[in-house]
């Protein structure tokens, strides 16, 4: 393939100013990256609270920025020390927040951010797999460490999130509650949860208890009351609580940051203690190894990413304000390139 010098990126000059189709290099790779050609990207909410400024006390941006944070495409170049991938593979990740911006034709990404997307997956379902694939395993995996026959809780089983963690926890073999509306109580039933609240009707703080670990991705008072439906000893992961003193120190934040972090979570560890639960905040990051074995889940068919809507890159302000909406059901995928597969 002809690599051309410039290429479209949807992206933004200014915090909280619109991101616009503008036109860019085509970026060059290092030693240990490879070129991919995107066709799909999948959106998420926090490439618009990256856009209005919410996340530049955690991460710094340099801005203009790229919109996107995950992508599927083909492999068109690779950098000298690239043994693990050829020029032709179709692979699919989630950059690191130093090299993001998806809405792109092309990326320049590290070959330990991706993995070959497995042969029944088209560049469109591929897309929307990287970022909440990885975060739910992280979430259940690595922080949860779920066994089988645990009970779990996750919150808002329809959304990004909930789609895909309802099905990895189903893999590791718990049990599974969830929330969600009327209308999507079949979707998240067919993906395995167990036990189903509507949550216009009953809040799940007063109707669970016992409960192994709990992951939570609403934040706000839904997080406080986790805590109560815990076992002592039980888990909680959120991903829309606030950092900690440790995760300050853990991504070299500083020490100033990591005070701030730690008197604003201060409420949030009392509860911990007070239940004698494990507490956790959650920033996924990227892994190429970790998407491998979501690609072996796919492979198996015990993971299948859910699409609610595929938007044109020239519609990709609207895929936007449909997800901020807040009522996406599964993945708001955008065709960057896309090209009809064989
Ligand atoms: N820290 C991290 O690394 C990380 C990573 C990924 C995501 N996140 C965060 O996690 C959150 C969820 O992400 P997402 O991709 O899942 O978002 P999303 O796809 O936009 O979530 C939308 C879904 O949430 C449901 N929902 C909203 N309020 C609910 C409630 N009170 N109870 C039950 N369901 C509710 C909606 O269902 P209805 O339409 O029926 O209301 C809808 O299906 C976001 O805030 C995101 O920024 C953090």
């Amino acid at each position: 393939m002809n690599i051309p010098t410039q290429m479209k990126a949807f992206r933004f000059n200014h915090y909280r100013e619109p991101a616009e189709n503008q036109r860019i290099p085509v970026p060059t790779i290092g030693a240990n990256e490879v070129l991919v050609y995107i066709h799909n990207s999948g959106l998420n909410p926090v490439d618009y609270k990256i856009q209005s400024g919410k996340m530049k006390i955690i991460f710094p941006f340099q801005l203009p920025l790229t919109m996107g944070n995950e992508f599927a495409g083909e492999v068109v170049q690779v950098g000298a020390n690239v043994h693990d991938f050829r020029v032709g593979d179709r692979v699919y990740g989630r950059p690191d927040n130093q090299h993001t911006g998806t809405l792109a034709d092309y990326i320049a990404i590290d070959q330990s951010e991706i993995a070959l997307i497995p042969a029944e997956l088209d560049y469109q379902s591929a897309s929307g797999v990287p970022l909440t694939g990885l975060t739910s395993y992280q979430a259940l995996v690595e922080l949860g460490n779920i066994q089988p026959g645990q009970k779990v809780f996750i919150q808002a089983g329809a959304g990004g999130i909930g789609t895909m963690a309802i099905q990895i926890a189903k893999a590791l073999g718990a049990y599974v509650t969830t929330t969600a509306s009327p209308s999507k109580t079949a979707l998240v039933r067919s993906l395995g949860a167990d036990q189903v609240i509507n949550y216009h009707e009953d809040y799940f703080a007063d109707v669970l208890f016992h409960y192994d670990m709990v992951f939570d991705t609403l934040g706000g008072q839904y997080l406080k009351d986790s805590f109560r439906i815990l076992r002592p000893g039980g888990r909680l992961v959120t991903i829309n609580g606030l950092p900690t003193y440790q995760f300050g120190q853990d991504h070299h934040l500083g020490l100033a940051k990591s005070l701030l972090f730690s008197v604003a979570s201060a409420p949030l560890r009392r509860f911990a203690k007070k239940h004698r639960v494990n507490y956790h905040f959650l920033i996924m990051h990227p892994s190429g190894s970790q998407l491998q074995i979501l690609s072996q889940m796919i492979e198996t068919e015990k993971l299948l990413p859910i699409i609610d809507r595929i938007y044109d890159f020239g519609e990709a302000q609207a895929a936007y304000d449909y997800l901020e909406g807040g009522h996406a059901q599964g993945k708001v995928i955008v065709n960057v390139n896309h090209t009809i597969e064989a």
